[in-house]
């Protein structure tokens, strides 16, 4: 395995932005999972099924084509929530699985950001963060976020969506969202996004130099 950075956590915690980051620094490339799962959800609703049907969102999960990834509609708060209900059926976790594997074996490595990737999709990568914030905090920084996107909501319906998914993902069977015991945890509420990456760098920079001596 190449140089494999995993960065899990819950919704706004400010995973993607510093999963883009570490890509830059090292050159890696960085994948999203959580587009994944978004674009499963938005497929199956597109379709006119329930998200609630496991068939029909694992059927959806084996037909995905990149450019599915790529339509602003997987980046909305209804895509979101869409995600959550299908990422509980096994079937559609392990649809989507060996895509996720393949791109983390990729030499010299990738960054991928999520909610299993330390635990399921890359338990033996050399570096692992689980990045958190409070949920008013995360609820804060969506609800600007969506809000640029012209999307017409409150602060309350965000948080109200943060603690519903929070809940959801940590409780689900397979794969729940749970920091890995070798993850390095970084709580982001009081920090601004630089300096929340540059806390994120200096943990995967002790990660690199022990696994760059540990492979001789
Ligand atoms: O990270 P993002 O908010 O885009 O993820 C959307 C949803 O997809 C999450 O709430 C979670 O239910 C699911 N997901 C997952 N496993 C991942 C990434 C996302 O179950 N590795």
């Amino acid at each position: 395995m190449g140089f494999v950075i995993a960065v899990d956590g819950p919704a706004a915690s400010g995973k993607g932005t510093i999963a883009v980051k570490l890509g830059q620094l090292y050159g890696l490339p960085v994948l999203d999972s959580g587009l994944l799962y978004r674009a499963v959800g938005v497929k199956v609703l597109a379709e006119g099924g329930d998200l609630a049907d496991a068939a029909a969102a694992t059927a959806a999960a084996r037909s995905l084509e990149s450019a599915e990834l790529e339509s602003p509609t997987v980046r909305t708060r209804g895509a979101g929530e869409a995600a959550s209900r299908v990422a509980v059926h096994t079937p559609v976790r392990e649809a989507l699985r060996d895509y996720q594997r393949a791109f983390a074996a990729q030499e010299p490595g990738a960054v991928i950001d999520g909610r299993d990737i330390g635990t399921v999709i890359a338990p033996d990568a050399p570096a692992k963060l689980y990045i958190t914030a409070t949920p008013q905090a995360r609820a804060d920084r969506r609800w600007k976020q969506l809000i640029g996107q012209g999307e017409a909501v409150s602060f309350e319906e965000i948080l109200a969506d943060i603690r519903t998914r929070d809940a959801r993902d940590e409780a689900r069977a397979d794969s729940p969202m749970v920091a890995a015991p070798d993850a390095v945890l970084l709580d982001t509420t009081e920090m601004t996004i630089d300096a929340a990456f540059d806390a994120a760098r200096r943990i995967v920079e002790a990660a690199r130099s022990r696994w760059e001596t540990a492979k001789g």
